[in-house]
């Protein structure tokens, strides 16, 4: 089989190594992947929000099933236009993927469908919007609609904060026309779980639960960045919780599409915070959580491809999606600087004797060499029989990648370990 994976960070290289598993694939392109991958995938210069590029590429190379993993292509609608030309896909169709696209829709779907989140109200408006900022509680909590590479949210303290954030965004457009109407929602507090789940629109299968640490400095200070390290599972999920979920939010959520006839397919990633009243979601997205993956899919058990098609096909009830009980801790090592200005081009190098996994996200091939081109250039993943293990194993890992002025947080899964406790 050929396989096409659209994508080109340390999420879709930990897609790209699990998928390998499987022996019928006979290649797997990535669009347009990074070097860093060279090893187990072709990268093909085509990017991922170039939808004419990739359909001619599927065509050309009679692609058997491709993967469509990041939010851009899936909301402009590659998986409508790969189906379009008979080639079955992993993702959403667009009318799907803006329960992601749109903070707004998501919101009023959550409302309409009595699927519990943060309460809030929707601005087209600036003066409105200031307006509302006088008399609102604080912190609270101000969205740009559509997508905004996950920078579009920002929790402000105090009213001067919020004035600041609504005018960005409704003004001075900082997100392009992501912030044409914004949320302004209540703030919640409570520990944030990740869970990603397999769906084919009939049935939901959630994976293992995760926890990301957004902030780039330890003890969760500095800057919000893509994410700078992952654990699974996440100890604040117990079972309870999980069964709650599934009872108030993830069924609910797939029987709502479905009553908007917007059938979801693919991944479904519910971004959950176990507020005081219950968990609630703090947001969806159309496809799998990156640094999240990084964690979740090396315990994945089940083939991915099968599990994959049967959610393509409609299968999934019948379909095994099993998890091992190891745990998994991803450091992400990053540039320098990051998430503000920082440098490209040092020399990436790996020691022998790695006993974890390097998934790349930013690196490109210079004179043969491998260097960083990026701010998160990639994450370095160990399973271990407990959290307190693969924590361990994974920073010991860390220590065998080297490049200039590397960035990384030395508190990745403490805080998990504390609830353990
Ligand atoms: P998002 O891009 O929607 O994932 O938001 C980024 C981060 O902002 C989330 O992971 C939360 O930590 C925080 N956040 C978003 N919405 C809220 C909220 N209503 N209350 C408190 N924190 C929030
Ligand atoms: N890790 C958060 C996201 O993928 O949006």
């Amino acid at each position: 089989m050929k396989i096409m994976v659209v994508g080109g960070g340390g999420r879709e290289h930990a897609i790209i190594q699990k998928l390998k598993e499987n022996s019928a694939i006979e290649v797997i392109y990535a669009l347009p992947g990074n070097a860093g991958m060279r090893n187990d995938a072709v990268c093909v210069n085509i990017g991922a929000k170039d939808l004419d590029g990739i359909v001619a590429f599927a065509k050309e190379h009679q692609i058997d099933y491709a993967v469509v993993a990041p939010d851009d292509p899936l909301v402009l609608g590659a998986v409508d236009r790969l189906n379009e030309i008979g080639i079955p896909c992993f993702g959403p169709e667009a009318k799907a993927a803006i329960i992601e696209g749109s903070k707004i829709f998501s919101k009023n779907l959550m409302k309409k469908y009595g699927i519990p989140t943060a309460a809030y109200e929707v601005f087209t408006e600036l003066d409105a919007a200031l307006a509302y900022l006088e008399k609102c509680d604080y912190p609270t909590v101000v969205k740009a609609d559509g997508l905004a590479l996950g920078k579009g949210v920002v929790i402000a303290m105090n009213h001067d904060e919020a004035v600041d954030a609504v005018r960005s965004m409704m003004e001075d457009r900082a997100f392009g026309d992501s912030g044409s109407r914004v949320v302004i929602e209540e703030f919640l507090t409570g520990p944030e779980v990740s869970v990603l789940a397999f769906t084919d629109g009939k049935v939901v299968k959630p994976m293992i639960s995760s926890m990301d640490h957004k902030r780039a400095l330890d003890g969760d200070q500095g800057l919000n960045t893509g994410g700078m390290g992952t654990i699974a599972p996440n100890p604040y999920y117990t079972e309870a919780i999980a069964e709650q979920c599934m009872k108030e939010i993830f069924l609910p959520t797939i029987n709502a599409m479905n009553a908007e006839d917007r059938t979801f397919r693919g991944c479904l990633y519910f971004g959950l915070m176990l507020t005081p009243k219950g968990p609630k979601v703090i947001e969806y997205n159309c496809r799998f959580g990156d640094p999240e993956t990084q964690v979740v899919l090396p315990l994945l058990e089940s083939d991915l491809l099968t599990v994959m098609q049967a959610c393509t096909n409609g299968t999934l009830a019948e379909t095994e999606v099993k998890f091992s009980d190891k745990a998994a801790c991803c450091v992400i090592m990053a540039s320098g600087g990051y998430p503000k200005a920082y440098e490209n081009g040092f020399e990436i190098t790996v020691e022998d004797g790695m006993s974890a996994n390097i998934y790349f996200a930013g690196a490109k091939e210079k004179d043969g060499a491998l260097v960083t081109a990026g701010g998160r250039v990639l994450g370095v993943t160990a399973v271990g029989n407990c959290l307190a293990c693969a924590i361990a194993a994974s920073y010991e890992n860390v220590k065998k990648v080297n490049f200039a002025h590397a960035h990384y947080r030395l508190d990745i899964g403490k805080r998990a370990m504390e609830a353990l406790k």
